[in-house]
């Protein structure tokens, strides 16, 4: 959720961020950023730090450096993803292109094909971006409690398919699936010689996180970021994790997107992901879980309904008296200047989705307008 002064209204997109370091911020005057000092330190020794920051980010996933690509968040490691393992389908005459297998000619490496399974309700370009490079086929978790149903992502799945894709724990629903049901879905993509492909943006905000799909086996891909879980969306900086080909096709594309991370990037990863990375996770949880309790207070007061999230997104249910979730959102933003996303956005009308990694004071303030926004139509 986003609060806004009238007139400044935000993105119904926006993401949710955690506070902390974050760089357009003063620095906190207990860990000061000391910029100049850093860059320059930075810059002589770049190559051993990013070789540094690779390495322990590696072993998170018991894989090697070489199969960890960095990235401008996770939105391009998922891009980068996409079109290193889907193929275009192959026009009259002639052969689909851009796959893991198209780039070393053999058509029988896994991963390749044109298709992708995504299960959804999910972040939109986990479907969008395969659907435009190839096919993708939505797969619904199931309600009550939006359950990870395997069967029906084997139904979904064929000769074709390249790419499973979970996002776990779930933008919007904060369903965290078990460690069971991934390796199910884990277990079905190296049946059927694809990859799983895991968004695990909002992992380390897990108590008891989940192993990473990438350390389940060659058929598993990871992506994330600092933008959630250690509240830097403005450092842009995030990763992929997998098998060697996949990553090294991966970086082939990233040639023609961004080359690398920016230098400012890569200076304040190196912090995050440093000595301060567990002070910074632990923040974060808990400051998670603090405003878990605040929003799960509000939703009972109106009495709605939601599936008790992991993460900083919420999808309850939209309250009587409007029509639908656009509706209910659009009356939200235009009396009491409050972003929330419509659940129509995600394929669910009868839900809304709030944000709620921002400041609580913010939280607070917006929960409130939006209760009076409730109050006014009961
Ligand atoms: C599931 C998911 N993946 C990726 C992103 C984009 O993250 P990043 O800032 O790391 O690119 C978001 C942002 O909201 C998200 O919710």
């Amino acid at each position: 959720m986003l609060t806004a002064r009238p007139g400044c209204r935000h993105d119904a997109t926006g993401t949710t961020t955690l506070r902390n370091l974050q760089p357009h911020h003063e620095p906190d005057a207990d860990r000061p950023l000391r910029a100049r000092t850093l860059v320059r330190r930075t810059r002589t020794r770049r190559r051993d730090h990013a070789r540094g920051v690779g390495h322990s980010v590696a072993l998170g996933y018991d894989r090697g450096p070489d199969e960890i690509a960095f990235t401008v968040g996770t939105q391009e490691a998922n891009f980068l993803t996409f079109l290193a393992l889907l193929s275009s389908p192959a026009p009259p005459g002639g052969d689909g292109h851009g796959s893991v297998a198209g780039a070393d000619g053999d058509s029988g490496a896994p991963g390749s094909g044109t298709h992708a399974a995504v299960v959804t309700p999910t972040y939109q370009a986990l479907h969008s971006v395969p659907d435009a490079i190839g096919s993708a086929t939505r797969v619904p978790l199931t309600q009550p409690g939006w359950e990870l149903a395997v069967d029906r992502v084997a139904e979904a799945v064929d000769d074709d398919t390249a790419v499973i894709v979970l996002n776990n724990p779930n933008n919007p629903t904060g369903r965290y699936h078990s460690e069971a049901r991934v390796r199910a879905l884990y277990d079905l993509a190296v049946d059927h010689d694809a990859y799983l492909l895991c968004d695990e943006v909002y992992r380390g905000l897990a108590h008891d996180p989940l192993p990473p799909v990438a350390s389940l086996g060659a058929h598993g891909i990871s992506t994330t970021s600092l933008t959630k879980a250690y509240g830097l969306a403005g450092a842009r900086f995030g990763w992929l994790a997998g098998p060697d080909p996949v990553v090294q096709a991966a970086v082939r594309w990233k040639d023609y997107t961004t080359i690398s991370p920016s230098l400012f990037g890569q200076h304040v990863a190196k912090q995050a992901l440093g000595d301060e990375e567990s002070a910074i996770l632990s923040e974060n949880r808990a400051l998670a879980e603090r405003h878990r309790g605040i929003v799960a207070d509000w939703i009972a007061d109106h009495d709605l309904d939601w599936h008790d999230p992991v993460g900083v997104n919420a999808f309850p249910t939209v309250p009587a008296g409007f029509d639908g979730s656009r509706g209910f959102c659009r009356a939200v933003v235009e009396e009491a200047s409050v972003v929330l996303a419509p659940g129509d956005a995600f394929g669910y009308d009868g839900h809304f989705r709030l944000g709620f990694g921002h400041e609580t004071d913010q939280l607070r303030e917006g929960l409130a307008r939006v209760g009076e926004v409730i109050a006014s139509r009961q």
